[in-house]
C-alpha cells in the first residue's frame, strides 16, 4: 500500500477520535460523534475530500469495535494493546508531557524519571509508531498530514522516515513550556520529543508564546538553528517552519445553538436555583488541574470576605466537568473542588443563599444557560493553550459580560485588552478583579463584551483547519 495513489490526499492523526463506540452486554455497538475545531474543518472540506482521520481506540467499545471491523467512513481507528495504550496515554502524554508544558509539577517531590518511567516511554514510542504506520499506509502519494498535540510528538519524524513524499503539519492545542522547565524530562526524552516535530514541515501553536517557547526549546536543548523572525527552525540541513493559528469560537452554531429551548429551560432552573436578582459569576472548565478551579473559589470567598456587601447578592455558579478520572492525582483534585465548595457554602450560606453552585456531570446545554446568564466570566488557568470558555461566553451572552482573564491563557493575546487580567496565582488579585467585573458600569460591560465576542471568533474552527492545510499546501 505505501505511496498507493489509492489513498488519502487528507489525513488528520489526533489520539481521540471524531467517534466512540459503547458496547452493551449482548456485543451491540453505539456510535457517538463528539465536536471540536478539527471535525468542524474537516466537514468545511466535505465528504467527498477522500479525508482519513487516524484515532486510537479509547474504551473497550472502540476495540470492539476494530474488532468487528466496524468503522464510520473516513475514520480509521487503531486498536493498541491497552497496557501500551494505558503507559502512553495516562503515564506519558497526560502524566508527563501535560505536566510540563502546563508547569504542574511539585519539584521537590516529582516528576521522578525511574526505570518504570522508561519502560513508560517505550508505550509511548510504540504507540507513536503505530500511528505513523497507518498513516504511512492510508496516506496518497504527496497526501497532507495534520498530526494534532503532545500525544503524537514523535510522528512527524517517524512518518517522514516512512514517506518521505508526504507534507505533514503538527499542531500543539497545549501551551510549550520554557527551556528551563522542558528540560527537566531527561535529554533522551526531550531531544526526541523536538526531534520528532520537527520532521513536520511546519509546527504550529496557538499563539506566538507558545510558538516561541518551543523554537526557545530547539535552541536550547538542540542547539537548532532559529530565524531571526522566529518563524521557523533549521536543524540538522532541514527547516521547519513555524506557524500560529488562534483558534476562535464557532460563532454561527454558538448563537444557533444556544437559542432553543433546552437552553431555556435551563436557564429558567439556573435562575431559581441561584435566585432572583442575583448577580452571578459563571465558570465552565473540564476539571483539569491546570484549570485552577480551587484557587477560584478561594478567590470568591476572599471577595465574600473583603466585600461583606456581596453576601446574598451573588452567586459563584461552577461548572466542573469530570476529566481524566484514571489518574488518582484527577480525582484529588476533583474532590478539593467539592470540599473548598461547601465549606464556603457552610461558611456564608443562609436559609435563602446558597453562595456557590457547583455542578460536576457534564451538561453542554445548561453550559449555555450559564453563559448566556453570567455577570462575570472567570477564566484563571494556571496555563492554557487557549480556552474557549473566554472566547464562548461574550459571543452568546445575553445581557453582556465582565471577563476575568488569567494572562497565562492563551486567549490573553487576543482578549487580554477588554478583559480583568489576573495572575492566576494571586487569590487577592483576583478577588479585586471578581468586584470590579461586578461593579462595571452596564454601557461598558456592552461595549467590552461586543469587542470579545469580535475577538474572539475572528478565526472560526473551519478557517482555522483550512488555514493549516493551505499552509503546508494541502
Ligand atoms: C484538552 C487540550 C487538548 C487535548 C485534550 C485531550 O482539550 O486542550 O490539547 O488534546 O485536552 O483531552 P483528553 O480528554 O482526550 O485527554
Amino acid at each position: 500500500m505505501e505511496g498507493s495513489s489509492q489513498g488519502a490526499p487528507i489525513l488528520v492523526a489526533s489520539n481521540r477520535g471524531p467517534v466512540s463506540y459503547t458496547v452493551a452486554s449482548d456485543g451491540t455497538l453505539t456510535s457517538r460523534r463528539g465536536g471540536g475545531g478539527v471535525v468542524s474543518g474537516l466537514s468545511a472540506i466535505g465528504p467527498d475530500a477522500g479525508s482519513v482521520w487516524v484515532c486510537a481506540a479509547l474504551s473497550d467499545g472502540d476495540r470492539e469495535a476494530v474488532r468487528q471491523g466496524v468503522a464510520e467512513p473516513g475514520v480509521r481507528m487503531i486498536a493498541i494493546d491497552p497496557d501500551v495504550f494505558h503507559a502512553a496515554y495516562n503515564d506519558i502524554a497526560n502524566s508527563v508531557l501535560w505536566f510540563v508544558h502546563h508547569l504542574l509539577y511539585q519539584t521537590p517531590f516529582e516528576p521522578v524519571f525511574d526505570e518504570t518511567f522508561r519502560d513508560q516511554w517505550a508505550a509511548y514510542e510504540a504507540y507513536n509508531q503505530a500511528f505513523a504506520d497507518a498513516l504511512a499506509q492510508e496516506a496518497a502519494e504527496g497526501a497532507a498530514v495534520l498530526v494534532q498535540d503532545y500525544h503524537l510528538a514523535l510522528v512527524p519524524g517517524l512518518l517522514r522516515e516512512r514517506r518521505p513524499d508526504l507534507r505533514i503539519g503538527h499542531f500543539s492545542h497545549t501551551p510549550w513550556a520554557p527551556p528551563d522547565y522542558f528540560r527537566l524530562l531527561p535529554d533522551d526524552v526531550a531531544r526526541p520529543l523536538l526531534e520528532g516535530i520537527l520532521g513536520a514541515d511546519r509546527a504550529a501553536f496557538l499563539t506566538r508564546r507558545w510558538a516561541g517557547a518551543f523554537a526557545a526549546c530547539c535552541a536550547d536543548v538542540l542547539g537548532a538553528e532559529v530565524a531571526a523572525d522566529g518563524g521557523s527552525v533549521t536543524y540538522r540541513g532541514r527547516t521547519t517552519r513555524l506557524g500560529v493559528h488562534g483558534l476562535g469560537a464557532d460563532g454561527a452554531f454558538l448563537r444557533e445553538r444556544s437559542q432553543r429551548p433546552d437552553v431555556e429551560e435551563r436557564m429558567a432552573a439556573l435562575r431559581a436555583e441561584a435566585g432572583p436578582g442575583r448577580r452571578l459569576i459563571v465558570r465552565v472548565d473540564r476539571t483539569e488541574l491546570s484549570k485552577n478551579i480551587v484557587r477560584g473559589l478561594h478567590a470568591y470567598r476572599q471577595l465574600l470576605t473583603d466585600h461583606p456587601g456581596w453576601r446574598e447578592r451573588v452567586v459563584h455558579v461552577a461548572f466542573a466537568y469530570p476529566s481524566r478520572q484514571d489518574l488518582a492525582i484527577y480525582r484529588e483534585y476533583t474532590a478539593e473542588v467539592s470540599r473548598v465548595a461547601t465549606a464556603i457554602n457552610e461558611e456564608f450560606g443562609t436559609d435563602g443563599w446558597t453562595p456557590v453552585i457547583l455542578k460536576v456531570d457534564d451538561d453542554f446545554a445548561r453550559s449555555l444557560a450559564a453563559y448566556r446568564l453570567a455577570d462575570v466570566a472567570l477564566v484563571n488557568p494556571i496555563r492554557d493553550g487557549m480556552n474557549l470558555v473566554a472566547k464562548e461566553v461574550p459571543v452568546v451572552s445575553d445581557q453582556g459580560v465582565a471577563l476575568v482573564l488569567s494572562r497565562e491563557a492563551g486567549a490573553f493575546e487576543e482578549l487580554g485588552d477588554d478583559a480583568f487580567t489576573v495572575n492566576p496565582y494571586d487569590i487577592r488579585a483576583t478577588a479585586v478583579a471578581l468586584n470590579l467585573a461586578l461593579t462595571l458600569p452596564e454601557a461598558e460591560r456592552a461595549d467590552r463584551t461586543k469587542r470579545l465576542a469580535a475577538a474572539a471568533t475572528a478565526l472560526p474552527p473551519s478557517r482555522w483547519f483550512l488555514d493549516q492545510l493551505d499552509a503546508i499546501g494541502g
